[in-house]
C-alpha cells in the first residue's frame, strides 16, 4: 500500500523543547490520495454517529456504543471490507477500527451503512496514539492486527507495528482472556510476531502445534492477503490470549 523507500522524508519530527527534536518511527507513511464522492459522502452522512474523533481523553465503550457488549478492535483495516463482514457477522459484539487511510475510512463507512451495520465505530488516527491516550485498560475483548505493512527491508524493520512495546500497550488494554490475532503474508515478519508474542509476559499461546494458528472461521479473507495469494505468499495467523 506505501511506498516505504520514500519514508526518511515522512517521518515526524516533533519538538520536544527548545531546538530539541526527536524523530517520532511511523508504522505508516500518510499519502491520502483522492477521496471518492462514495467515500467523502460516507463521512459527512456518518461520521456523527459512526466516527470517533482522535482525542487525549479515555473513550467510554458504554456511551460510545449505546450498550455493554465485547469490544473488538482493528488496527488497520484498509479499506474495511473484512471488517464490515466481520461486524455484520457478530451483532453480538462492538467493533472499533483504527486507520490512518482517509478513503479507507470513507470506505468502511460507506460499506457499513449500505450494509446497515450499527455496532461499529471508526478512529481515523495512528493507532499507537490511539492505543496510549484513548483505550481503557482491560477495555477489550480482542485485538485484531491484519497484514500489517511488512516493512521487507531490513533498514525498515525499526517501522513495523509490531514491536515489544507494542505488544506491552495491547496487553495492558486487553481484558484477562482477551486475545491477540495477528496474521500475516510475510514468513520474515510471521517470525518475528511469534518471536516477540512469546517473549511477553502474562500470554497463553492457543496455536496446538505452539506457533501458527490455522485461520478461525470467523476471519474472512482480507484484500490484502488476496493480493499475497495472488504473489503466491503463504499466510500466518497466530492467536495469544491474555492470560493474568
Ligand atoms: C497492508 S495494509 C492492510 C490492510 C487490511 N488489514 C488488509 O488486510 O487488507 C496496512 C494498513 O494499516 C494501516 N496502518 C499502518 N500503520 C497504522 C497505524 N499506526 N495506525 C492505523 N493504521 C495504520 C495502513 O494505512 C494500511 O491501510
Amino acid at each position: 500500500m506505501t511506498d516505504q523507500d520514500n519514508s526518511a522524508s515522512t517521518e515526524n519530527a516533533q519538538a520536544l523543547g527548545e531546538n530539541k527534536y526527536m524523530r517520532k518511527v511511523r508504522s505508516f507513511v500518510k499519502r491520502e490520495g483522492r477521496m471518492t464522492t462514495r467515500q467523502s459522502t460516507a463521512i459527512e452522512n456518518l461520521w456523527e454517529t459512526m466516527g470517533v474523533d482522535y482525542q487525549v481523553g479515555t473513550l467510554n465503550f458504554k456511551e460510545l456504543f449505546g450498550r455493554d457488549a465485547p469490544v473488538v478492535l482493528e488496527i488497520g483495516f484498509g479499506m474495511g471490507k473484512s471488517l464490515v463482514e466481520m461486524a455484520k457477522n457478530a451483532p453480538e459484539k462492538n467493533f472499533l477500527g483504527i486507520e490512518v487511510h482517509g478513503p479507507g475510512v470513507g470506505a468502511c463507512l460507506a460499506d457499513a451503512g449500505e450494509q446497515g451495520v450499527t455496532n461499529l465505530r471508526v478512529i481515523n488516527h495512528d493507532a499507537v496514539e490511539v492505543l496510549e491516550h484513548m483505550l481503557p485498560d482491560k477495555g477489550l475483548a480482542t485485538f485484531q492486527l491484519y497484514f500489517p505493512d511488512p516493512w521487507h527491508k531490513a533498514r525498515h524493520h525499526k517501522r513495523r507495528i509490531v514491536q515489544p512495546q507494542f505488544i506491552e500497550s495491547m496487553r495492558h488494554k486487553l481484558a484477562i482472556g482477551g486475545v491477540i490475532h495477528m496474521a500475516t503474508d510475510w514468513e520474515n515478519y510471521a517470525e518475528y510476531m511469534l518471536e516477540v508474542l512469546q517473549a511477553a509476559t502474562d500470554f497463553k499461546n492457543l496455536s496446538e502445534s505452539g506457533d501458527y494458528a490455522a485461520r478461525p472461521e470467523w476471519r474472512p479473507l482480507t484484500k490484502f492477503e488476496n493480493r499475497g495469494h495472488n504473489l503466491g505468499h503463504g499466510v500466518w495467523d497466530l492467536l495469544f490470549e491474555r492470560i493474568s
